[in-house]
C-alpha cells in the first residue's frame, strides 16, 4: 500500500471534531477506498485544554494555524476555522505558497479570495477543495465543477442555509419564535459563529457567489449580489403564503438575463406542491438548470458536523487518490486567469412574480386606491384580497394582500413608494419575491 496522506486541521470546532472522529472510526475503509491510509497527524484551535470528545493522542498541536501550515509534515491542509480573513485566509494562503493542497469548508473565504488562492493553487499544481463550503454535504461543487461540463447553465437556485431553513420550518410547523428557532440552531451546531451572517442572507450570498462562478465561468462577485435575510419574516407572512398556496424559503438564486448575471438573496414565496417547497428542517436544496441536462435537483444535510465532515472527507478522499503531477480539474470550474468580468444585473430589472401585504386603515376606497396605484404602475394582478382579521390583533386595520403576475422590480418599487405615501397605510409594506420551479413555467 502507498504511503499514508498526511493532514493536518486547523480548527476542531462542529466540523473539525466532527471530521476527527470519523477518521478516527473509519481510518481502514478509508485506506481500502483511497488506497493509501489518511492519517491526521497536526492539528491547531485556539484552546488546547477544551475537551472536543474526539481522541487527539499521537497528534502534534500547532498553537498557530499558520505555523502549521508552514512547518508541519503535512501532505494536505484542511481549513476548518472560518472567516474570510484573519487566521484562515494567512494560513491557507500559507499552505498553498508552500504547496499543499487545500481543503476548506469555509464560503466566506472563498467568496472573497477563492479567484486569488485558485491562481495560487494551479500554478502549484496542488488541489484546492471546497466541496463542504455550498450546501453542507450535497455534492453541489462537484456536479458544477465537473458532471455538467458542456452543459450551459440558464440558472442555479436553492435553499443553501440550513439554519433559515429550519428557523422557517418550525416557525411555521410548530409555531415557534424566531428566537427560539435561532438558539436551537445554535446549539445543534448549524448557525455561523455569528449567526448573522445566517439569518441575514450574508452566509447563502458567499454560497451563491461561489455556485455562480461555477456556473457561469466569472470572476467571484459576492459584492455584487442583492441580499434580504430571513429577519423581517413574520408568522403572518408564512400564514399568508400558505392562504395562498406557497410556502417561504430564503433562496439563493442566480441567473443568465439579457442585461447580465442576476445574483439575489431574499426570502422567496414557492409554490407548495414544488419539491424545493417540500425541502425542511436543516436540509438543503439544489436546482441547475442547463441545456444539455435539463432540470438537476440535488436535496441532502445543508450543515450540523457529520455532514460537513462527509463533504470535506470526500474532498480528502479525492486527493488521495490523485495522482501526483496529474492533469488537474481546475479549481472553479475554469482555469482562474480564464474567469471572465462579472457582468452585473441590476435587482430593479429583475422580472417575477410579487407578494404584497399591506396593513391598512378599515375604511371605504382604500381597496380601491391600492388597486389604482398597482394600475398605474401598469402593473397585472394575480390576486387581491381584503383579509379578514385573523392576521391582526387591531379591530379598525384591513390587510390587503396582492399577487401580481410576472411584472419587474422597478414598477413594484414605484408601486409600493406610492402607497407609501398614503395615509391609510400603517406601518411597512412586506413585498416578498416569488420564484417559480421550471417545472411550473
Ligand atoms: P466552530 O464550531 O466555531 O469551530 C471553529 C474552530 O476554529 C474552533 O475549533 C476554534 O478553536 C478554531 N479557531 C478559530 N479561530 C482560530 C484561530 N485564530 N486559530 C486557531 N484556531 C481557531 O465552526 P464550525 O461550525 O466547525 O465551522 C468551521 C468552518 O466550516 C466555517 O468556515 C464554517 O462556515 C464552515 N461550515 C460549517 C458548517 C456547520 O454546519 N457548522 C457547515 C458548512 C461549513 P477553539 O475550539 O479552540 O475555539
Ligand atoms: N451556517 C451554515 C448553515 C452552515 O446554516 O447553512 C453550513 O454552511
Amino acid at each position: 500500500m502507498a504511503d499514508a496522506l498526511k493532514i493536518g486541521i486547523a480548527g476542531l470546532g462542529t466540523v473539525g471534531a466532527s471530521l476527527v472522529r470519523i477518521i478516527n472510526q473509519r481510518s481502514h475503509e478509508l485506506a481500502v477506498t483511497c488506497g493509501r491510509p489518511v492519517r491526521v497527524v497536526a492539528v491547531s484551535a485556539r484552546d488546547r485544554t477544551k475537551d472536543r470528545g474526539i481522541d487527539l493522542t499521537g497528534i502534534e498541536w500547532f498553537a498557530g494555524p499558520v505555523d502549521m501550515a508552514q512547518k508541519a509534515d503535512i501532505d494536505v491542509f484542511v481549513e476548518l476555522m472560518g472567516g474570510a480573513e484573519g487566521a484562515a485566509n494567512a494560513s491557507v494562503r500559507a499552505a498553498l505558497a508552500r504547496g499543499l493542497h487545500v481543503v476548506t469548508a469555509n464560503k466566506a473565504l472563498l467568496a472573497y479570495h477563492g479567484v486569488e488562492f485558485a491562481a495560487m493553487a494551479e500554478e502549484k499544481g496542488a488541489l484546492l477543495n471546497f466541496e463542504a463550503a455550498v450546501a453542507g454535504g450535497i455534492p453541489v461543487i462537484k456536479a458544477l465543477r465537473e458532471s455538467l461540463t458542456g452543459n450551459t447553465v440558464s440558472r442555479v437556485y436553492g435553499i443553501m442555509n440550513g439554519t433559515c431553513n429550519y428557523i422557517l420550518t418550525r416557525m411555521e410547523k410548530e409555531g415557534l419564535s424566531f428566537a427560539e428557532c435561532l438558539k436551537e440552531a445554535q446549539r445543534l451546531g448549524y448557525a455561523e459563529a455569528d449567526p448573522a451572517f445566517d439569518i441575514e442572507g450574508n452566509d447563502t450570498a458567499h454560497k451563491l457567489a461561489i455556485l455562480t462562478t461555477l456556473a457561469f465561468g466569472n470572476k467571484i462577485a459576492a459584492d455584487d449580489i442583492y441580499i434580504e435575510g430571513i429577519t423581517n419574516i413574520s408568522i403572518d407572512d408564512i400564514r399568508a403564503a400558505a392562504d395562498l398556496g406557497y410556502r417561504i424559503k430564503l433562496l439563493g438564486v442566480a441567473q443568465r438575463t439579457e442585461s447580465g448575471i442576476e445574483q439575489r438573496v431574499h426570502p422567496t414565496m414557492v409554490p407548495v406542491q414544488s419539491v424545493i417547497a417540500q425541502v425542511d428542517g436543516v436540509t438543503n436544496a439544489v436546482a441547475i438548470e442547463s441545456d444539455i441536462l435539463g432540470e438537476l435537483l440535488m436535496v441532502g444535510p445543508g450543515a450540523g458536523g457529520n455532514a460537513t465532515a462527509s463533504a470535506v472527507l470526500g474532498d480528502i478522499a479525492d486527493i488521495a487518490k490523485s495522482q501526483p503531477g496529474a492533469q488537474r480539474v481546475p479549481v472553479l470550474g475554469h482555469p482562474a486567469a480564464t474567469l471572465q468580468p462579472y457582468r452585473k444585473a441590476q435587482i430593479q430589472s429583475h422580472e417575477g412574480g410579487y407578494f404584497i401585504r399591506l396593513t391598512v386603515e378599515d375604511r371605504i376606497g382604500v381597496f380601491a386606491s391600492v388597486a389604482a396605484h398597482m394600475a398605474e404602475n401598469h402593473i397585472s394582478l394575480e390576486s387581491i384580497v381584503q383579509h379578514s382579521k385573523e392576521y391582526l390583533s387591531h379591530p379598525a386595520q384591513q390587510t390587503i394582500i396582492l399577487v401580481t403576475h410576472a411584472t419587474m422590480e422597478d414598477s413594484v418599487r414605484k408601486a409600493v413608494a406610492s402607497i407609501k405615501t398614503e395615509e391609510y397605510l400603517i406601518g411597512e409594506p412586506q413585498v416578498i419575491r416569488i420564484e417559480r420551479p421550471k417545472e411550473d413555467n
